[in-house]
């Protein structure tokens, strides 16, 4: 149930918060698109079993599509989920699973049906060629009875997308029911069962809003907690701190907590590094796609079209010479040009819109001009604001564009996460099915047993953006039921007492209230460190010598062994934590999950000697792609009793031909 707003301030946290416990069936971590798809999704298969869905945010506007958006990214349509597979293999640069990818392929769709019936308005093709946006397209019919979206590139679909979220967020709440919802409560750790190996038992937090701990024992359960944000110093300072590209919720709780019980992860060196409007972070699909916009180096060139781009890109073959060229070396040549000195990257704006405008009528380009600020009104309204307070408009003046700070995320056009199992279909290799305990598959389940992820969780498979990870949420959905049903007789346990897990989630408030009255200001005490000061540590250490923005995205093995001794300084120093708030309680637990998703990182670039994705990172000593040593998955594992780490590489298997 959601609580109502908190009052001016934030709320004081106690030395002994109370204790609340839940048992269920199914657990849901997480409130955003993945976690919506398997709330609507788990009831349609269950019988009597019952379901929690767990949010730190309030549903209707949590995660990624928290402002809305103003496109799908993925419909397929009439295209084939071969060709979905191709194009995100390429855009990967090779390394995915081809399982996952096409799977979501078969699926996808249907959850964009579903979308369009709860309400939300797609943009539709008129009988003439027009773009028909709002009331107007959904007079066309529904894309079910075979009307035509407006295409902006071959998978992507023009929505009126502010109230996404909320109409996602109905359709969850409606299927599940209010009372099986708590928002506002932050998961901190899972645990693993007292008395089965592997086996999760339970997931473990406290209420942002109230001072209560929450203990909820499940026989199976999903984290879709999305990507992790605010892990390097963003590029935003001073007044604009706190914008960023991707959700400020997704503190790196799904990688945090799957690893460490245990779970294997994939890809974590893959990171997305989006170039994005400078400053407000507006997204550049609109604008390159549907508005066919150019960037210009600072001399005024289409860089793009340039000999040297054309030559780098060729470099990279074959995935530099295919048709749509992979984001990691559109950055690439943006940063290519920058460093050249032909910086700074402008998004042509001006020409885009004035080339459309030569074939419409005047209230057709007022249409036109309305639609360029819907487009960050819908996603991103700060980009809108910053256009108002720079007295930009995108028809008379131009805007500038920036490879932002790194994101780290398995949904978007990056591929970190866990590595789950595939369908168990012939056609899939046995080495992407991974077995439960009783030797069965189950779809979308993580090396450890009834633990399972979607959307920015799953590994090796980006592009699936919201509709993608709202259906992979679906899918693992039918797979929990089916699991749980396998599973009657097993009743979790969980391996800590009431007591010990009140004391470690409270821990931060507990150092505060006994140390707070030895300084005057709160912030500074030799006995605590704040999780603010612990944030500046965490982005500092990875801006410089993690590959962020300080180097243009490069490092080396000698920045990495620094970085790796820094963090594991900074894991220590995470025992002093302060929280004087519930939020501030939060915020430590999300520092510390960042961290935690920041070494496993790293620790995956140490490990890939080579440089796979030029424009999302470099490392200096391989600056090479080497297909023959690492033309493979990178995964790594912590082991949650030795307490050790282990990397090493699995197969990539081709399934699909090229064309
Ligand atoms: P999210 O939807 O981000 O959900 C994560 C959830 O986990 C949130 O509810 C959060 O509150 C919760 N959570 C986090 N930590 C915890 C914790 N410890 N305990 C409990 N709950 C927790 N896709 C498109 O299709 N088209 C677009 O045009 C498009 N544009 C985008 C523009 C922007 C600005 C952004 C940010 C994203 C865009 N995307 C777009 C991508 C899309 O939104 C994501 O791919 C998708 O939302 C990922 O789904 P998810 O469920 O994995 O994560
Ligand atoms: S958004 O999700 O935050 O809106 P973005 O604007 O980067 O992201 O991309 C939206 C969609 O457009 C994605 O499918 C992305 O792959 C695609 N896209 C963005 N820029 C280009 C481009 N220059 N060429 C081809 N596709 C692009």
């Amino acid at each position: 149930m959601a609580l109502p707003n908190k009052p001016k301030g934030e709320r004081k946290a106690v030395r002994d918060p109370e204790i609340v416990e839940k048992e269920v069936d199914v657990l849901v971590v997480g409130g955003g698109m993945a976690a919506c798809g398997a709330a609507f999704e788990v009831k349609k298969w269950a019988d009597n079993e019952s379901v929690l869905l767990v949010d730190k945010a309030a549903l209707e506007r949590s995660g990624a599509v928290a402002q809305g958006l103003s496109a799908i990214n993925t419909y397929l349509g009439e295209n084939t989920p071969d060709d979905y597979v191709r194009m995100v293999r390429n855009d990967l640069m090779g390394i995915v699973r081809e399982d996952l990818i096409f799977d979501l392929g078969c699926h996808v769709d249907d959850s964009v049906h579903l979308f369009e019936e709860w309400g939300l308005p797609v943009w539709k093709k008129s009988p003439e060629g027009k773009n028909l946006d709002g009331k107007k397209g959904m007079k066309q019919g529904t894309l079910k009875e075979g009307a035509q979206p407006v295409r902006t590139g071959k998978w992507q679909i023009m929505i009126n997308g502010e109230s996404y979220k909320r109409i996602v967020a109905e359709a969850a709440k409606k299927a599940v029911g209010e009372d099986n919802i708590l928002e506002r409560v932050f998961i901190v750790e899972l645990l693993l069962d007292k008395n089965k190996e592997n086996q999760v038992s339970g997931a473990i937090g406290f209420s942002v809003r109230e001072n209560k701990v929450y203990i909820i024992k499940a026989k199976t359960m999903m984290v879709a907690c999305g990507g992790a944000v605010n892990i390097y110093q963003p590029r935003s300072v001073g007044e604009g701190k706190g914008r960023a590209w991707y959700p400020v919720w997704n503190s790196g709780s799904t990688y945090t907590l799957c690893m460490k019980v245990g779970a294997e992860l994939s890809m974590m060196e893959n990171r997305f590094t989006p170039a994005r409007f400078k400053d407000g972070y507006g997204p550049v699909g609109a604008w390159f796609l549907l508005f066919k916009a150019k960037a210009l180096n600072g001399l005024g060139e289409n860089y793009l079209a340039s000999d040297a781009a054309k030559k780098e890109l060729e470099y990279y073959a074959p995935y530099g010479n295919a048709a749509i060229t992979p984001t990691c070396l559109r950055n690439h040549l943006m940063l290519f040009e920058m460093k050249e000195g032909r910086g700074p990257i402008i998004m042509d704006t001006v020409t885009a819109l004035e080339e459309l405008g030569k074939t419409l009528d005047k209230k057709e380009i007022k249409h036109l001009e309305s639609e360029a600020w819907e487009d960050f009104l819908d996603m991103t309204c700060g980009q809108a604001n910053l256009w108002c307070a720079t007295d930009t408009e995108p028809e008379k003046k131009n805007s500038e564009i920036m490879p932002t700070e790194p994101y780290l995320l398995g949904s978007h056009s990056g591929c970190c996460g866990l590595w789950t199992s595939g369908p168990d279909y012939d056609w899939v290799p046995d080495s992407y099915k991974i077995k439960a305990d009783n030797g069965k598959v189950y779809n979308r389940m993580t090396t450890v047993s009834g633990l399972f992820t979607a959307g920015d969780g799953v590994g090796c498979s980006g592009h699936k953006f919201s509709s993608g990870s709202h259906s992979e949420g679906r899918i693992a959905a039918k797979q929990m039921v089916r699991y749980v049903k396998d599973h009657a007789d097993f009743t979790p346990e969980l391996p800590m007492s009431n007591d010990e897990i009140v004391d470690m989630i409270y821990k931060p408030v507990r150092t505060y209230l006994d140390n707070c009255e030895y300084t005057t200001a709160d912030d500074i005490n030799p006995n605590y460190i704040k999780p603010e000061g612990m944030m500046y540590r965490l982005m500092k250490a990875t801006h410089e010598y993690g590959a962020g923005t300080a180097t243009y995205y490069m490092t080396t093995d000698k920045n990495l062994e620094i970085v790796m001794d820094m963090l594991e300084v900074m894991r220590e120093d995470c025992e002093k934590l302060a929280a004087g708030s519930l939020h501030e309680l939060m915020r430590a637990w999300e520092i510390y999950h960042r961290i935690w998703t920041v070494e496993s990182h790293l620790r995956h670039i140490q490990f890939r000697k080579e440089t796979r994705y030029p424009g999302f990172y470099y490392q200096a000593d391989y600056p090479n792609q080497d297909d023959e040593n690492w033309f493979c998955f990178t995964n790594s594992k912590y082991d949650p009793q030795a307490q050790k780490w282990e990397t090493f590489k699995r197969d990539c298997i081709q399934i699909i031909p090229s064309e």
